[in-house]
């Protein structure tokens, strides 16, 4: 396998899909007050993915500002013939943060593997997830795991023969920080165990306007998606923000080449919880979410020093998206 883009540019057009992020989480509540009272105020983007906020997600990526979905499906489906031979027959798809298991569809109707097994942190939303794939792949062997992909995952004794194929999709891996990607893209290389494949969906760095519109659309849906998260908030700590005190905000961070979101109180406000409380001055910010954007060479020495030892990648003719193959 060769580094770089297989011969032929690919042709892309629309289509969507869903998150990595479990729906609901298993941090206890005295993490989630440290961070909110840690002196730059900080909310896990993992508690955006509630019932409402999952549902939300849905609705960003079919949003006409939001590319990633779209563009990482139409990249899929044209590399579909090079992933089937670097895969060979009887392949066994292990995805990462499965959700609601949307994406493995498209994979698994291109690449036809054996067994797929999706792990995720939310047994309900992955319970129903995989019923659904089951019907819809009467082929496949399709097994669920319910896991922390941030902790090591260790997989079933009996997991199907056959290559593996470590899925990670979505550019949920620009979600985490420098030095918990490099942890996360190891533990992909040790899960694909040598000779195996891992690939993941990376969005690149383009035109602020076109980054930043898609975190900020027209509709509200990301800002609604955002506020959601301090409605979970409530749910778990007990606490008592009120969303009409808050604002999202999101823009590019070019020095640190990343999407940064936000939620702004837009007055003075205090907030209470069980066993405690914290004041927010007018303009102060709560940080809800990073989304890491790459270039293709940064996140190919990432994958290099994570010990996959060959790397392919797929691009769009924008450059916008990229799908990476690598092999541990
Ligand atoms: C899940 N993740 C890859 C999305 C992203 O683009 O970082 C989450 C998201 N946040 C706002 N819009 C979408």
């Amino acid at each position: 396998m060769n580094a770089g883009p297989p011969p032929g540019a690919l042709r892309l057009s629309a289509r969507e899909l869903a998150p990595a992020w479990p729906a609901s989480c298993a941090a206890s509540d005295s993490e989630i007050i440290a961070a909110l009272c840690e002196p730059r105020a900080r909310i896990s983007p993992k508690y955006f993915y509630d019932a409402a906020g999952s549902a939300l997600f849905e609705r960003i990526t079919r949003l006409p500002e939001y590319y990633p979905t779209r563009t990482e499906r139409a990249i899929m489906t044209l590399a579909a013939g090079e992933l089937r031979q670097q895969l060979g027959a009887g392949a066994t798809v292990i995805e990462l943060g499965a959700g609601s298991c949307e994406k493995a569809r498209l994979l698994c109707d291109l690449i036809q593997p054996r067994a797929y097994l999706a792990v995720d942190i939310s047994a309900d939303f992955l319970g129903q997830a995989v019923a659904g794939l089951r019907c819809a792949l009467p082929g496949v062997e399709v097994r669920s795991l319910v896991a922390d992909i941030e902790d090591e995952v260790t997989l079933p004794a009996d997991l199907g023969g056959g290559q593996r194929l470590v899925f990670y999709p979505g550019s949920s891996i620009g979600n985490f920080d420098p030095e918990p990607a490099a942890a996360l893209l190891a533990s992909m290389r040790r899960l694909a165990a040598a000779g195996g494949l891992a690939l993941i969906g990376v969005d690149l760095i383009k035109e602020r306007s076109l980054l930043e519109a898609a975190y900020n659309d027209a509709a509200g849906i990301t800002a609604r998606f955002n506020l959601n998260a301090l409605a979970h908030l409530n749910r778990l700590i007990g606490s008592d923000f009120d969303r009409r005190q808050w604002r999202h905000l999101a823009f590019f961070n070019a020095a640190r080449s990343r999407i940064e979101m936000h939620l702004q109180a837009t007055v003075d406000a205090r907030v209470c919880w069980r066993g405690g409380e914290r004041s927010f001055r007018r303009g102060e910010c709560i940080h809800t979410e990073n989304s890491y954007k790459y270039t293709i060479e940064h996140f190919g020495r990432m994958l290099e020093r994570a010990g996959f030892r060959e790397r392919l990648w797929w691009t769009d003719q924008r450059r916008w998206f990229a799908l990476f193959l690598a092999r541990a």
